[in-house]
């Protein structure tokens, strides 16, 4: 064996997928696993749905409906809330807002100004009853049902003024932010400190060029993408459910912000 060649357990290479990307995945799974039965037990009346596809609920989007792992979404949080210093006076934006599990999290860490984007009327419907029965009482939140691109976000966000917001947060848990929407933000660049979290996957990398293109910078980044073309096994996990994330990217998360 050459002396510059790493060697790798039988496992990793039967995944094809680097020594460090499949240790810290897995311990990312167990993490994953853990809070999500944590979730279960702890509000068993918040309703959510596991990995379904698109054409099974009332989108004509192609991919496949899965939820943002409840431990991802609280450790970006935690990420976030040491970038902001405090959320009160921040706005928290979810594009493809699901179940609503990410807007319940922010919701109970302190944001008390809340949108949800989602283009599916059930899950819209889903979210309304789980945020109703779950939300912290003085959250202002609403759920709009709708694609994204048909937004615009500066007229959303138009009685930021009265409300003493000084940033904004636009999270993706599994979705994008449209380019028309991107260049759109520009507009709002003098006002406000603006955070795009991106959480799992990457989506359409063309896309995440076009964030830093837009006057974003990456200010925190747990990513580890395994670069490697995923084989049949790796596919598989890819497409088994809330836990993928862990393999490709197993802190999963990145936090872009305006310069
Ligand atoms: C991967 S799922 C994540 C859901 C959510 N974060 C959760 O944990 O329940 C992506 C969601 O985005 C919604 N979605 C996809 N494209 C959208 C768009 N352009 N505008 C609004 N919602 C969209 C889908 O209907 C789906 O519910």
């Amino acid at each position: 064996m050459p002396k510059n060649m790493k060697k790798r357990p039988l496992l990793s290479i039967l995944l094809q997928i680097p020594v460090y990307t499949m240790v810290v995945g897995l311990i990312s799974t167990i993490c994953d696993i853990f809070y999500e039965l944590y979730f279960l037990f702890k509000y068993p009346k918040f309703k959510y749905l596991f990995v379904i596809e698109g054409s099974d609920i009332d989108t004509d989007v192609e991919a496949c409906y899965i939820p943002t792992p409840y431990y991802k979404i609280l450790k970006s949080l935690k990420t976030l809330k040491s970038l902001l210093k405090g959320f009160e006076d921040s706005i928290f934006i979810e594009i493809g807002s699901g179940s609503g599990r990410a807007m319940f999290a922010a919701s109970s860490k302190g944001f008390r100004h809340i949108i949800g984007i989602e283009l599916s009327k059930t899950l819209c419907d889903l979210s309304e009853q789980n945020l109703k029965i779950h939300l912290h009482k003085e959250t202002n939140y609403k759920i709009l049902h709708c694609n994204e691109k048909d937004i615009s976000f500066p007229d959303l966000i138009d009685n930021a003024d009265k409300e003493k917001i000084r940033s904004l947060v636009f999270y993706l848990g599994g979705t994008i932010i449209s380019i028309q929407n991107l260049t759109k933000l520009k507009e709002l660049n003098n006002k406000f400190d603006i955070y795009i979290v991106n959480v799992g996957p990457l989506q359409d990398r063309a896309t995440y060029d076009v964030i830093e293109e837009n006057g974003f910078s990456v200010v925190f980044e747990k990513f580890k993408e395994n670069k490697d073309k995923p084989n049949i096994i790796q596919k598989f996990i890819n497409y088994s459910g809330a836990f993928s994330t862990s393999y490709h990217l197993p802190q999963g998360y990145r936090i872009y912000k305006n310069k």
